[in-house]
């Protein structure tokens, strides 16, 4: 089993890399449409209880596992536990399974990203455009596009290429949202848009459903759950802080959410639209409010420059686990292991990149390919690899082995040790387990 070669060049790079990975298509999209559907800032205020609930210390145990294994997940896994090998298995296969999900919607971004580059706002701000481009066959070159460049950042290696990139773009993309924020709160009636985020509706905290939501928004915004944060990890020098870390990217994360929502609710509102979720918020119409704008490209640039630099460092995190396993599994060099995967992940993407449109009639249960990786993904192997690491981390590492890691053996004092493993052990896998309770209960009993 051999051990990581590379590691991040600074506790700073280490920091934006994971923050990078963690700010993506979850928070962009995700996030302020939650908020404002879910009772305004007490959705705000559910998520960070939860975030410091469970989100920090889920992000300290898969970067203390990554830490102390030292190498890929598969193996650090199997250091823990020599029969949790296999485990790790599942994790590399989620995060191979969300990024055809992830690089189809970054082809998406990516040519939208190109078409408002030139000057074609106009076109694509129609009801029509987005579905018509998604069907059609120009989806797959997009997809194409966005994947390579992925895998170029990553064939560069971890300070190098992902640690490089990412500080880079989440800079850039922290000063263009808050352009865009500004150029949105700047307009007459912005105030309406603010409303809808920060209007605090108290019946939320009483609502079961509102707290499972916003369980697993922080689960997915954080990276959990994909061998992602394990890998990160094993990059981590011994003598850098994982739980004040794990502080530092948890808050930032939480912070670029709500900027977010104030980069997109005050100019939607102010230009006379009704908010939806997902894709159409972003790519119907959103086009269709900056179209509305004076020096709407601009901001339309601007806001899906730092869109696709939220993805791309998102995306970049998901292979990275797949390309480590690789390089040790087979005994690669990163750049062979990066080409063989974008190879087969090129194969294996053609479907799910044409899913809407030349393979719309491959369905499973009623569901295209795309939205069935979507949900097996989200709802299944997500919560799963989750609850698979905190419980392996909580239960099955000798001698408290998560708090010896995450004190640096024992070097550092830790705020209520005890409390911290009981949150591991018991509160993090109770909660996953009754979110996916939650969602698959109504499914089975529908189908009784
Ligand atoms: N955290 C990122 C987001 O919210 O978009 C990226 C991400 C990585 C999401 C891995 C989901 C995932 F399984």
């Amino acid at each position: 089993m051999s051990s990581q070669k590379e590691q991040w060049s600074s506790n700073f790079g280490f920091l934006m890399a994971t923050i990078a990975s963690a700010v993506g298509l979850g928070s962009i999209w995700k996030f302020p449409y939650l908020v404002g559907s879910n009772g305004g800032s007490a959705f705000i205020i559910i998520y960070t209880i939860l975030i410091i609930l469970i989100g920090i210390l889920g992000l300290s145990v898969e970067n203390s596992v990554g830490r102390f294994g030292g190498t890929n997940v598969v193996d650090s896994y199997a250091k823990i536990h020599p029969k949790a090998k296999w485990l790790g298995t599942i994790a590399l296969l989620g995060a191979f399974l969300v990024f055809l999900i992830y690089s189809v919607l970054g082809g998406w971004v990516l040519h939208y990203l190109f078409k408002l580059g030139t000057f074609q706002l106009q076109n694509v701000a129609t009801s029509t455009y987005f579905s018509s481009f998604m069907q059609s066959d120009e989806a797959l070159i997009w997809q194409i596009l966005f994947t390579l460049a992925t895998m170029w950042i990553v064939g560069q290696g971890v300070a190098k290429g992902i640690e490089k990139y990412s500080t880079v773009m989440n800079i850039l993309l922290f000063a263009l949202i808050i352009l865009v924020a500004i150029r949105g709160l700047s307009l007459p009636n912005a105030k309406a848009g603010i409303d809808f985020l920060l209007k605090p509706d108290p019946s939320a905290f009483s609502n079961p459903k509102i707290w499972l939501t916003a369980t697993g928004q922080a689960l997915f915004s954080l990276s959990l759950g994909m061998g992602i944060m394990v890998t990160y990890g094993s990059y981590v020098p011994k003598q850098s802080k994982i739980l004040k870390s794990s502080l530092i990217v948890s808050f930032s994360t939480l912070i670029m959410a709500i900027l977010m929502g104030f980069a997109i609710f005050p100019a939607l509102f102010a230009m006379g639209f009704s908010p939806e979720g997902g894709a159409g918020l972003l790519f119907i119409v959103l086009p269709e409010v900056f179209a509305k704008m004076s020096g709407g490209t601009i901001f339309a640039v601007a806001f899906f420059v730092a869109t696709f630099f939220a993805a791309i460092t998102s995306a970049v995190s998901i292979i990275e686990p797949i390309v480590s396993y690789l390089m040790h599994k087979f005994n690669l060099s990163r750049k062979k292991a990066t080409i063989s995967l974008t190879l087969i992940t090129l194969v294996l993407n053609t479907p799910i990149a044409l899913a809407h449109g030349r393979f719309s009639g491959w369905t499973i249960n009623g569901k295209n390919l795309f939205n069935t990786l979507d949900f097996l993904t989200d709802s299944i192997l997500l919560p799963l690899n989750t609850l698979i690491v905190v419980i392996l981390a909580g239960w099955f590492w000798k001698k408290r082995g998560f708090l010896t890691e995450l004190s640096n053996q024992h070097s550092l004092k830790l705020p209520y040790p005890t409390v911290l493993l009981w949150i591991v052990r018991i509160l993090i896998p109770l909660t996953i387990l009754i979110i996916v309770g939650v969602t698959f209960y109504p499914i089975i009993v529908s189908a009784k």
